[in-house]
């Protein structure tokens, strides 16, 4: 598959046009940031962890019958996907308290929920990825209330078998972010990525951080942190 023109550059990966229409490159970056693009650094070694890392949980989800936008892995760094147009919420599930849940409401991180909760930001980086109820996004038209109802669905199926996938490997999954986007066809799929930047991820006995907190709050280790996810998952690097 040929890599033409670059077509949009985000914060942590770049696309690319491909011979086919109905289909782009995904190029994952080392650079990592938070709170908003304020702060800038680099976790050496992320983006090829980050793109084999959403592949192998991108085909095993679409296996268990989650549509994605998955194609095929083009090298460490690369995947071909289907082009979507990105629905403009960032789909937020949470297990166990912590980051903004835990600051808004004045709660301990480590509490663990009888149910996981469910919200929507709206991914608009001017306004900072407000917090976004279901009301919103239909006067906003960010979606119809069959998206919404569908991405839902999708949304909770994704968060039990993720689940069940970072047990195996002794890995509690706190919380995720999944973005959803539509193809030519009008077909809901997941896209974007399912990694360490966009999950917390705890070992289940230490408790121990293995995710992109490490980055954000300056802790140390974050190279390390990504690789002991990738080595558990996939048994190598
Ligand atoms: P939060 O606690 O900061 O709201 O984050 C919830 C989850 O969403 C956490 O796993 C990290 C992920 N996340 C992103 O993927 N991108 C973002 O821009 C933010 C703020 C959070």
């Amino acid at each position: 598959m040929q890599k033409l023109q670059q077509l949009y550059e985000g914060k942590a990966k770049k696309v690319y046009a491909t011979e086919d229409p109905n289909v782009v490159i995904v190029s994952y970056k080392d650079d990592a940031t938070a709170f908003n693009g304020q702060k800038k650094g680099t976790i050496t070694g992320k983006g090829a962890i980050n793109n084999r890392m959403t592949n192998n949980l991108m085909r095993r989800l679409e296996a268990a019958g989650v549509p994605t936008h998955y194609i095929q892995e083009l090298n460490d760094r690369e995947t071909a996907v289907k082009k979507v147009s990105i629905i403009p919420l960032e789909v937020i599930v949470r297990n166990i308290s912590a980051g903004s849940f835990a600051k808004r409401y004045g709660v301990a991180e480590g509490i663990v929920f009888d149910e996981p909760t469910f919200e929507f930001s709206y991914k608009n980086d001017d306004l900072g990825d407000p917090l976004i109820n279901t009301s919103h996004a239909l006067a906003l038209k960010l979606a119809t209330r069959e998206e919404i109802d569908l991405i839902h669905t999708y949304t909770m199926q994704v968060n039990d078998l993720l689940k069940g996938f970072l047990k195996e490997i002794g890995i509690d999954l706190v919380d995720f972010k999944l973005e959803f986007g539509k193809t030519a066809g009008g077909q809901i799929v997941l896209a974007d990525e399912i990694s360490p930047d966009t999950c917390r991820l705890w070992d289940e006995k230490t408790h121990e951080k293995l995710d992109k907190d490490r980055f954000r709050r300056d802790m140390g280790g974050a190279e390390e942190a990504y690789e002991e996810v990738m080595r558990r998952l996939m048994g190598e690097l």
